[in-house]
């Protein structure tokens, strides 16, 4: 029997923009043909048309005609809008994290550092609301549904936890896990109206949602109902802006009003806790985990790095072709060499959940609740950060 036939296109031509279109060459439930990209510049968008063979668009309509599934791979602030312009034609936006945020008033002079966060979680609620009205709309005429691109629910290590939840009906206490790096390298990064916030959004969002989705999974397992977020107490700081800050060029430090650093720690419906860290201060490659402190087992994940390889390599050069890890400083001497970080961060995994939704109507573990859970948290947080760390209530919508 042949397979369905999905053509997509892909918005945006950059970091993210990369790993999609690798991951959708590698699905297998589905004929996916690529038809184009469109990014903001038409240099980045031929560069990237010509690097995988595919057709480049200087305008996102003509490429919105041609496809079934878009890959929306540009700054947060974009992503309403353009999800919902392809939700609109009954085409399957798979969107990258965080799903939408707050991104300002809009006046020139907005500053993330002294805006109002009570305004800022309304506005960020409010775009999700939008969201799902289109969704819920385009469901009922073409049965299109936001595919949200939050690899770490479909990494191996959260996979293997959710089999361990399902199978042995744990009950998890405590969770603790921390998304960090030495600095994002998009330039919206840094930019609170383009990216919604600093580390606690487009860091903790990872492994804040692995939690999230654990936790519902727990409760799918035990009693077949989700056990989600109730309350929050959070910290930011903006450490690279410190006076005091001693900038050796090892870490970026040119952000404009966001946090750097940021702490959240949630308490479940049912009383249960989890607590995470994102950061852009930790040097020595990306460090991403999830720990899972249950009753009845401890689970430890290493997404990235692991040790399942290790390389030590006495000449720097030598390596100067080889891929070793994601945000190393240095290849030389020994380093957690990742064989397939990919696989590991579970981003073709995600891409063939969404083909597999789009083309066979499967349902997919990241869906439009988990990513609304996941920003009604984060914002919570960004109140309860502006008050100190004061404990917050979360709006499930
Ligand atoms: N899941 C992950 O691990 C992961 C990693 C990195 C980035 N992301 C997410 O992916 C998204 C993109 O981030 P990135 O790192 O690829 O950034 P990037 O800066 O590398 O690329 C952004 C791309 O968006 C394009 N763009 C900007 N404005 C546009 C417009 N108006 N119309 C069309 N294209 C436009 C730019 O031309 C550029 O090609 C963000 O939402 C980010 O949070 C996710």
């Amino acid at each position: 029997m042949s397979k369905p036939k999905v053509r997509t296109g892909i918005v945006g031509a950059g970091f993210a923009a990369s790993f999609h279109i690798e991951a959708a060459r590698r699905v297998h439930g589905a004929d996916v043909e690529v038809i184009g990209v469109q990014a903001r510049t038409s240099e980045s968008t031929e560069g990237f048309a010509a690097k995988h063979a595919i057709e480049a668009f200087t305008e996102l309509d003509p490429l919105l005609d041609r496809v079934d599934v878009l890959h929306v791979c540009i700054p947060p602030a974009l992503h309403e809008p353009v999800a919902v312009a392809a939700l609109e034609r009954g085409i399957y936006p798979i969107v990258e994290k965080p799903l939408t945020g707050y991104f300002g008033t809009g006046a020139a002079d907005f500053d993330g550092r002294t805006a109002s966060m009570t305004e800022a979680r309304t506005g960020a609620l409010a775009s999700i609301e939008r969201m799902r009205a289109a969704e819920a709309a385009s469901r009922e005429s073409s049965g299109a549904r936001i595919l949200y691109a939050e690899n770490w629910v479909y990494a191996p290590t959260i996979q293997k936890e959710r089999e361990i939840l399902e199978k042995t009906k744990g009950q998890i206490l405590w969770m603790h896990g921390e998304e960090a790096h030495s600095g994002s390298h998009a330039p919206s990064y840094g930019h609170w109206d383009q990216a919604g916030g600093g580390a606690l959004l487009g860091k903790g969002c990872h492994p804040l949602t692995a939690a999230l989705y654990l936790k519902k999974v727990e409760g799918r397992a035990r009693f077949g109902k989700s056990i989600r977020p109730a309350t929050v107490t959070a910290r930011a700081h903006a450490l690279t802006q410190l006076p005091e800050f001693v900038d050796t060029g090892h870490i970026r430090a040119d952000y404009v009003d966001i946090e750097d650093f940021g702490m959240i720690h949630v308490t479940f419906q049912d009383g249960t806790i989890a607590t995470v860290f994102a950061s852009d201060i930790v040097l020595g490659g990306v460090h991403n985990w999830l720990e899972v402190c249950a009753g009845n087992h401890r689970t430890i994940c290493n997404l990235n790095p692991s040790n399942q390889m290790q390389t030590y390599n006495p000449v720097e050069s030598q390596f100067d072709d080889v891929y070793v890890v994601e945000k190393i400083g240095t290849k030389q001497g020994w380093a957690l060499t990742a064989p397939d970080e990919d696989h590991s961060h579970g981003f073709p995994q995600e891409i063939e959940a969404f083909y597999r939704a789009a083309a066979h109507g499967d349902d997919v573990e990241s869906d439009n609740e988990l990513a609304a859970d996941t920003i009604a948290t984060i914002y919570s947080g960004y109140v309860s950060a502006a008050n100190g760390g004061a404990e917050e209530p979360v709006t499930l919508l």
